[in-house]
């Protein structure tokens, strides 16, 4: 994801563009620019590796220009560099772009760009030159551009300026958000609300298709060569507001994009009914699999899936404990890192440990380009998209995802899961969306049971096995967005000390996914209920003869055991959020928490 801004109009156009830049920088923040034409008529492009303000360091901000794009990138094609950042240049065309440009490789054999030199690995450059040919042959940027729509697969929001043409600015959309804020005199194009709100609340919606061709006092849309009418809309949202999409806090929208966040990563590695992208793991004997908080817990879940599917030894461990202990890796083994943001100290000098040894090393990773990302022998991305909010949601299903599916191809691999599974797992891999979108569709019972036990002061997650991998997250989402005191524990180890803290109305929050051991934690669970416990039960098994071992219970629905355990964590989720917004939490940003812990 990107963020893109254009202006035209009476103000100094670069003062506003890196305003509307910095107000989207948690669409992307890897590297930014800006193209301008000045008082002179030039067109300046100027862009650079890293943070908005980087670029704001290398930028006269009071030059005059009345004219101009801007972009801050979320690398998805070529790492981030000055290179790769946009805009982009080809000839008469200047363009940023947000969205992914699914045949640029094709169209690099384009007769149209045969015998153009690309300078940067984007998919952008790819769009730009094929939109200069087109311009170059016919001198009609809207001729130009509808033409591209015919060659341009995948999404794109696109703001362009032409060599020579002072009064416009264009912009063309599929699939990438696109919207054209109206002014007085002067007209934006923005990729989302906040970077123009404070300019103005009248905005053009754009629609898939839609081409626009914007001066400063006037907005022409076409779609398939015909003039659209388009209505001006009015925001209500304030600026903060814009930045959620109308959720009250990050978490929330987060959540919610994890029906979206989970197609993206299936599609990068499951395609129709085959893998791509994927690795071959069956050559190792033994994985070590080190990450820190949540990541830890996707590799606490991906222990039971490699085991159970693979007949390969895990260790999984916490990484500032394994970057100091003894360490029995050798060649035939393979590191496994996991960090959302791939800046994570521990993780890193975990990573680097291994990578000194000339051992193989496998980073999952959402941030593209990052340390972790950048010094690993091999890298998977998970594709969430940025994470803002703190407590991490959607990064921790995609990569709870990546990891199954890496376990089931290696199961598949060692021909262990035979065709006939193998057809049933990647269907629930493509249901998987939906069952997450009809969990998000009914916050109801979340909301509660989090009114129903918000003011405790301890609360217990039970679970064994994978289902005790599960509620370690659900017991730290708890934790740190609502302050309130959790522990995740074995079902059957509470009894051995920790049950003499329950207490009558004492939350217990426990999963039972896996049927081979079912009965065992409901026997734990009443131990908990004889001693006055609430106990919440979240299973995908039929607890019709055991409906005395809870208060509440949330049916999971039940897929095969590669899947459904990602199921679980998105009512947990919803819990600790709800629980942390009654007793009025700073939600995004808790108290003594960084989003990434690049220290020790
Ligand atoms: C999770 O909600 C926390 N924010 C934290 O435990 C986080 O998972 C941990 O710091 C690891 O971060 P990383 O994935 O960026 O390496």
């Amino acid at each position: 994801m990107c963020g893109i801004i254009g202006y035209i109009g009476k103000k100094k156009a670069i003062p506003v563009i890196i305003d509307g830049l910095e107000t989207l920088e948690y669409r992307g923040y890897d590297s930014s620019g800006i193209a301008y034409y000045n008082k002179k008529k030039e067109l300046k492009i100027i862009k650079e590796q890293g943070k908005i303000a980087i670029l704001k360091n290398i930028l006269n901000l009071n030059e005059e220009s009345n004219l101009g794009i801007g972009h801050t990138r979320w690398a998805t094609h070529g790492q981030p560099s000055r290179i790769n950042s946009h805009p982009h240049n080809v000839g008469n065309i200047t363009l940023v772009h947000n969205g992914i440009i699914e045949n640029y490789e094709e169209l690099k054999k384009h007769p149209l760009v045969k015998n153009y030199k690309f300078i940067s690995k984007t998919d952008t450059e790819v769009a730009c030159a094929i939109i200069n040919s087109l311009y170059n042959e016919n001198q009609d940027i809207l001729k130009s551009l509808e033409e591209s729509q015919k060659l341009l697969m995948g999404s794109y929001a696109l703001a362009i300026i032409v060599n020579n043409d002072f009064e416009h600015l264009y912009v063309m959309k599929k699939d990438s958000p696109l919207i054209i804020g109206v002014g007085n005199k002067e007209n934006y194009v923005a990729s989302d609300v906040p970077a123009i709100l404070k300019y103005t609340k009248k905005y053009i919606l754009l629609n898939e298709g839609d081409i626009g061709i914007v001066s400063n006092k006037n907005i022409k849309v076409y779609n398939q060569k015909k003039l659209v009418k388009k209505k001006i809309l009015e925001f209500e949202w304030d600026l903060e507001a814009g930045m959620k999409n109308g959720y009250e806090h990050f978490m929330l929208k987060e959540i919610f994009e994890q029906p979206k966040v989970i197609e993206q990563t299936i599609k990068e590695y499951i395609n129709d009914y085959d893998f791509i992208n994927l690795p071959d793991l069956t050559k190792y004997n033994r994985i070590d699999i080190v990450a820190c908080g949540s990541a830890y817990h996707t590799g606490l879940i991906a222990k039971y899936w490699f085991e159970e599917y693979c007949n390969m030894e895990i260790n999984v461990d916490i990484a500032s404990e394994y970057r100091y202990k003894k360490n029995f890796l050798d060649k035939k083994c393979l590191l496994i890192v996991i960090s959302q943001s791939g800046e994570t100290a521990d993780t890193l000098a975990s990573l680097r440990l291994v990578n000194d040894k000339k051992i193989d090393t496998l980073a999952i990773v959402n941030v593209v380009g990052s340390s972790i990302a950048r010094e690993a022998k091999n890298v998977l991305y998970i594709k969430a998209g940025p994470e803002i909010s703190v407590a991490t949601t959607k990064a921790y299903s995609a990569q709870a995802l990546l990891l199954s599916i890496l376990a089931f191809k290696t199961s598949v691999d060692k021909k262990i899961i035979n065709i006939k599974e193998k057809e049933q797992i990647i269907n629930d891999y493509h249901n998987l969306s939906l069952y997450i979108q009809d969990i998000l569709s009914n916050t109801k019972i979340c909301e509660s049971i989090a009114k129903k036990i918000f003011k405790a002061n301890d609360i217990f997650f039970l679970g064994r096995k994978i289902d005790y991998a599960i509620v370690m997250e659900g017991s730290l989402k708890l934790k740190e967005i609502s302050y309130i005191h959790s522990e995740a524990y074995p079902s059957g180890e509470l009894k051995h000390g920790s049950i003499a803290l329950i207490n009558k109305n004492t939350p217990v929050i426990s999963v039972i996914t896996d049927e081979n051991i079912a009965l065992k934690t409901i026997s734990n669970i009443k131990e908990t209920k004889a001693r006055g416990a609430y106990s919440i039960v979240l299973s995908s098994l039929n607890m019709d003869n055991n409906k005395e071992c809870y208060d509440y219970l949330i049916k999971i629905e039940h897929i095969h055991s590669l899947v459904e355990p990602i199921l679980p964590i998105i009512y947990l989720q919803l819990i600790s959020y709800y629980i942390a917004k009654l007793n009025k939490r700073d939600i995004d940003k808790p108290k003594n928490l960084a989003k990434s812990v690049t220290v020790e």
